[in-house]
C-alpha cells in the first residue's frame, strides 16, 4: 500500500490537489511540484514526456501506486506515452491518470450553445488533446483554443496579482472570444489559471461561465477509485499529505501554504 501521488510541473496542481484532497482527505497522499523545470508548456513533446516520466517514476518508487498528472501539459504529451510504454516496465498495479479526459467527458453539460472555450499552454494547445477528446464524447461541442504563454510564468513568479499582468491577462481572453461569439462556457485548461481566477472573471463578459478543473478530476479520481476497488486496496489511507519540490524547499512551502491553504513542510528531491 502507498499515498496516491499528484504531480505537476510547479505549483499549479496544488489547484487539484486541494479538491481532491477535500472531497476525499482519508488517503495518503504526495506532491510533487517539478518547480525547478517549470513552465513545462513552452517545451517540446520530448522534454516534457522526459521530465513527466521521471517525476512519475519519482513517485512510484516513493510507493505510489497511483499518480495523478493533474497538469494538462503533461496529460497531453506524456500520459499516453507512459500509460502505454512505460507502464508495462512496472507491475500492473501502477497506473497513471490525467485531467483532460475527466474534463472533456463533462463538458458537454456546461454549454447551451454547444460552444466552449479553453485557454491553456501553447503545449496543450498545438497537441490538439481537447477537440480530439471532447469529439469523442460531444461530437456537436465546437472547441475553439487559446494558448496563454506567458500566464504560467507570470503565476510561478508571484506576479499574477500585479498590474503589469493585466495586459496578458485581457490578450489572451479577448484572442479566444475574437473566435466566436457563441462561446459561452470557457475551460481554464491549466491548473495554474484558477491561481488568477479572479482577474481572469475580471476580463470575461459575466454571462461566460469559467470552469475549473480541481472538482471535475475529484469527482472523477473518486470514481475512479470506486470502480477499481483493487487500486483503493492499494492506496494507504492515514490522511498525511507530503509536499516535495526540485526547487527550493522553504520558498516553495510559503507558496504551497498560499495556494494551498494551510502550513505545509515541503522537502527537496533532485531528479
Ligand atoms: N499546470 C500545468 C498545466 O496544467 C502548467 C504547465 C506549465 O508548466 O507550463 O498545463
Amino acid at each position: 500500500m502507498g499515498p496516491i501521488g499528484i504531480f505537476d510541473s510547479g505549483y499549479g496542481g496544488l489547484t487539484v490537489f486541494r479538491e481532491i484532497a477535500k472531497k476525499m482527505p482519508q488517503y495518503d497522499y504526495i506532491y510533487l511540484g517539478d518547480n525547478a523545470r517549470a513552465p513545462y508548456g513552452i517545451r517540446s513533446f520530448e522534454v516534457i514526456y522526459k521530465y513527466t516520466l521521471e517525476c512519475v517514476e519519482r513517485l512510484f518508487a516513493m510507493g505510489c501506486p497511483l499518480v495523478v498528472l493533474a497538469c494538462n501539459t503533461a496529460s497531453a504529451k506524456a500520459l499516453r506515452t507512459i500509460q502505454q510504454r512505460d507502464l508495462a516496465r512496472y507491475s500492473p498495479q501502477h497506473r497513471v491518470l490525467g485531467v483532460i479526459r475527466p474534463t472533456a467527458e463533462v463538458i458537454g453539460a456546461y454549454s447551451q450553445t454547444r460552444s466552449v472555450g479553453i485557454l491553456a499552454t501553447t503545449g496543450t494547445v498545438v497537441s490538439a488533446s481537447y477537440p480530439l477528446e471532447v469529439e469523442k464524447f460531444f461530437p456537436d461541442v465546437k472547441v475553439y483554443q487559446e494558448a496563454c504563454p506567458l500566464w504560467v510564468p507570470l503565476i510561478e513568479n508571484g506576479e499574477f496579482n500585479s498590474p503589469g499582468a493585466d495586459y496578458f491577462v485581457q490578450k489572451y481572453i479577448h484572442q479566444l472570444l475574437a473566435q466566436s461569439d457563441q462561446i459561452d462556457s470557457i475551460v481554464l485548461g491549466c491548473t495554474h489559471y484558477p491561481l488568477m481566477m479572479d482577474k481572469i472573471r475580471a476580463y470575461t463578459p459575466p454571462h461566460i461561465r469559467l470552469i475549473e478543473q480541481g472538482e471535475i478530476v475529484a469527482n472523477s479520481l473518486q470514481k475512479y477509485l470506486e470502480r477499481h476497488g483493487w487500486m483503493d486496496q492499494l492506496c494507504s489511507k492515514n490522511a498525511t499529505r507530503t509536499f516535495y519540490t526540485t526547487e527550493n524547499e522553504v520558498n516553495t512551502a510559503d507558496k504551497v501554504e498560499l495556494f494551498f491553504g494551510a502550513a505545509v513542510k515541503v522537502g527537496h528531491i533532485d531528479l
